[in-house]
C-alpha cells in the first residue's frame, strides 16, 4: 500500500536548542517509519523577514542542516532537502497567487501579529504577505497529507486547505486538504523556568559544548524556597525537575523528587543526575554533529541529492497545475 505523505519545514533563522529537538525533530525522525517524509530547509520564508542580512541565512541553513541529520533525519528514509533547490515551489506560488483573494492572506493572525512583534523592521513587502502561500506551494506541491507542526503554524496550514479546495473546484481535483499533525510533547522549560526560547536567553543550544550545558545545568533555578541545603522543597516547582521528567528514567525521578522533599539531596546532587542524563540523551548527537562539520562535502551531497528527488516530485505535480491552468504548449 501506499504510504501516507507527511512534509514539514524550518526556517534557517537560528540555532536549534533542546526544546525544538525534543518538541519538533525528534517527532519527525519517528513519522520517518510508518510515512513517506519530505523536510526540508525553508530558506526563502527566512529571507521574508531577514532579507537585510543574507550572510546570516547561509550559515544557519549549514547549521540547521547539520541538526536535522545529527538528530536522525536519515536521507535513506526520508527526502530532505533545500527549499530555494527546488525551484518549483517559487513556480506554484506564482500560479496560486493567481487565484488567492488578498482578503485571505490579510486576514492570517500571524500577519498582524508579526508585523507587530518585528515592527523595527520593514516587512510590508509584498514577499511576507505571501508568507502563507509560499507554505501552501511548499504543502502541496508533494500532495502532503499531513504536517508535523507547531500550534502557531495551525493558521497557515488552514489557508492551505482554503487555497487547496479552491484549486480543486477551479480546476480539478487534484490537491488532498493536508492536515496538521499537533502532537503533544512535554513543554521543555529553560534554564529560568520559563518555556524554551531562543528570545528570552534561557536555551541549552545543541551546538553547546558539553562543559557549557554542564554549566547551564548547574546554575539552573530550581525551587525559590530551598534556600539552604537544609530546606525542604517542592519539586514540582524547580524547571530542573521538568527535565527530569523528560531525560531521567522513573526510579530517578521517583528518587530525586523524594530526595527533594526531605531535603536527602542538595540541588547540585539533583542536577548531576540530570546531567549525566542529557549527556547520555545528546552524545549520539554530538558525535554525529561533529563528524558531518568536519564532512560538508558529504552533507552537501545529501542535501543536493534529496533536492533532486524532492525536484522529481514536484514537477509532476506542477506540470498537471501547468496544464489545467492553460499553460501547456505542445510543439515547443
Ligand atoms: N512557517 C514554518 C515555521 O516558521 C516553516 C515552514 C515553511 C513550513 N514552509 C512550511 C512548515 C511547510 C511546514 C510546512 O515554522
Amino acid at each position: 500500500m501506499k504510504k501516507e505523505i507527511v512534509l514539514s519545514g524550518m526556517q534557517p533563522s537560528g540555532k536549534l536548542h533542546l526544546g525544538n529537538l525534543v518538541g519538533a525533530l525528534k517527532n519527525w525522525v519517528s513519522l520517518q517509519e510508518r510515512y513517506e517524509c519530505f523536510y526540508f530547509l525553508a530558506d526563502w520564508h527566512a529571507l521574508t523577514t531577514g532579507y537585510l542580512s543574507p550572510e546570516i541565512i547561509k550559515e544557519n541553513s549549514q547549521d540547521l542542516l547539520i541538526n536535522f541529520l545529527a538528530a536522525g533525519l536519515d536521507p535513506n528514509k526520508s527526502t530532505i532537502f533545500i527549499q530555494s533547490m527546488v525551484p518549483q515551489h517559487a513556480e506554484l506560488h506564482l500560479l496560486l497567487s493567481m487565484i488567492t483573494p488578498l482578503g485571505w492572506l490579510e486576514r492570517v493572525p500571524t500577519f498582524k501579529e508579526k508585523q507587530e512583534e518585528l515592527r523595527g523592521k520593514d516587512i510590508s513587502t509584498y514577499g511576507f504577505l505571501g508568507y502563507p502561500l509560499l507554505q501552501t506551494a511548499d504543502i502541496i506541491i508533494y500532495r502532503a497529507n499531513y504536517v508535523p507542526v507547531g500550534i502557531d503554524q495551525v493558521p497557515h496550514l488552514e489557508i492551505c486547505r482554503e487555497i487547496a479546495r479552491r484549486f480543486n473546484n477551479l480546476y480539478k481535483d487534484l490537491f488532498p486538504e493536508p492536515q496538521p499533525l499537533l502532537t503533544e510533547f512535554p513543554k521543555v522549560p529553560g534554564v529560568d523556568g520559563r518555556k524554551m526560547s531562543k528570545s528570552y536567553d534561557n536555551a541549552i543550544y545543541l551546538s553547546d559544548p558539553p562543559q557549557i550545558v554542564e554549566q547551564k545545568i548547574k546554575t539552573m533555578m530550581t525551587d525559590p524556597a530551598r534556600k539552604r541545603r537544609t530546606d525542604k522543597g517542592d519539586p514540582e516547582l524547580s524547571p530542573v525537575f521538568q527535565l527530569h521528567k523528560i531525560f531521567s528514567t522513573d526510579e530517578e525521578i521517583q528518587e530525586v523528587a523524594k530526595g527533594c522533599r526531605t531535603a536527602d539531596i542538595g540541588c547540585l546532587d539533583c542536577k548531576k543526575i540530570l546531567i549525566k542524563n542529557i549527556f547520555k540523551y545528546l552524545e549520539p548527537l554530538w558525535e554525529r554533529q561533529s563528524k558531518l562539520s568536519g564532512n560538508l562535502d558529504e552533507l552537501y551531497e545529501i542535501v543536493f541529492t534529496g533536492s533532486q528527488k524532492a525536484m522529481k516530485r514536484a514537477e509532476e505535480t506542477l506540470s498537471i497545475v501547468r496544464e489545467l491552468m492553460g499553460l501547456r504548449y505542445k510543439n515547443i
